[in-house]
């Protein structure tokens, strides 16, 4: 896929390793990689002193030996967190330490593979307070600009992303975002880009508020990573039929994304990310326990009418 940016796909490392039709379209079809799973804290770090680097520099040497960028996802998220965070007792500089060894031991282990990281994920809620997460309530709000001095600290060098949804659509959401970054930036603190989740939807998207929210941010000097774009066809659960007109909806508006994001300057172009390959492996159904079909490549790992699109507005 020729692009300026980088287009990238969220990976579960099982299928990368069981399936050769996925791993081939992860090696022809994108140059960088987010872990689906694998660098959430349930999984890197499951016992207080012990960090498993199995699965994540299995996909880490897939990436060298791939030549795929490696965007780290993500570092402080209040969902799969290992059993001993959610029992920790403590203090809150007890928590401090607890997610100053976190993100450090993670940070160094990648350092000069992970080329970005969403520090910090989904803090806010959608009326733009932030979310009382447990990070929040053992910590304070400081915890975030905590994490993200945490991060620079063990790598200079690595790109600090906060990352959230809803922030194409809800601009309560987003200008509290940008203002709560912005003044940890004021304070000295590094933050380089905002990821966009990007999971729309054919029915309530509309690509001018992508273009606002794509506006606002690189105005305020952020990077800009589209972090897990899918585009569901059936956001209502209904009892729908796959048809080409649906098809034909998803790939136009996801050629209007593309098009918006090919409009802002090069250098907050991070890149676009698929979250997965194939709608048969996407969150989206088990999550919502639901028929859908939100991404690239059907569920015969053929490529559909988006993937078409994308090629030819990149
Ligand atoms: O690891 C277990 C495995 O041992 C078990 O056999 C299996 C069956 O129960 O479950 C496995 O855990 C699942 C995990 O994905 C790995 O496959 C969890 O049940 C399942 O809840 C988890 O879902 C992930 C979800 O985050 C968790 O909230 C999705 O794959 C992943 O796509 C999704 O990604 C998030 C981003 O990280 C943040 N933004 C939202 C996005 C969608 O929720």
């Amino acid at each position: 896929m020729h692009s300026d940016f980088p287009i990238g796909v969220a990976i579960d490392i099982n299928e990368l390793y069981s399936n050769s039709l996925y791993k081939s379209i992860a090696i022809k079809q994108f140059n960088s990689v987010t872990p689906e799973n694998i660098f959430k804290a349930e999984y890197l770090h499951p016992e207080p002193a012990f960090f498993d680097w199995t699965d994540a520099d299995s996909l880490t040497n897939f990436c060298i030996a791939n030549n795929k960028r490696l965007h780290g996802h993500t570092l402080i998220w209040h969902q799969q967190l290992p059993q001993w965070i959610l029992n920790f007792q403590g203090n809150s500089s007890d928590w401090e330490q607890l997610i100053k060894t976190h993100i450090q031991t993670i940070v160094l282990h990648f350092k000069g593979k992970v080329t970005g990281w969403d520090v910090v994920n989904e803090a806010f809620n959608e009326d733009g307070t932030l979310r009382n997460t447990i990070w929040r309530q053992k910590i304070g709000a400081g915890y975030i600009e905590k994490a993200f001095i945490y991060a620079h600290e063990a790598d200079p060098n690595v790109l600090l992303f906060y990352n959230d949804y809803n922030l194409e659509s809800n601009p309560n959401k987003r200008n509290s975002v940008i203002g709560f970054l912005n003044n940890l930036r004021n304070r000295g603190i590094k933050i380089d880009g905002i990821g966009i989740q990007m999971h729309i939807n054919i029915l309530s998207t509309e690509a001018t508020q992508v273009a606002s929210a794509l506006q606002s941010i690189s105005n305020n000097d952020y990077q800009i990573h589209l972090s897990e774009l899918d585009i569901s066809v059936n956001p209502l659960g209904k009892d729908i039929t796959p048809s080409q007109s649906l098809f034909t909806k998803q790939a136009n508006l996801l050629g209007e994304i593309v098009l918006q994001y090919k409009q802002i300057p090069a250098r907050y172009q991070y890149g676009i990310t698929f979250w997965g390959i194939s709608d048969k492996t996407s969150w989206i159904i088990d999550y919502f326990n639901r028929e859908d079909y939100p991404l690239l490549y059907d569920d015969n790992y053929l490529p559909k009418p988006a993937y078409c699109k994308l090629k030819e507005t990149l």
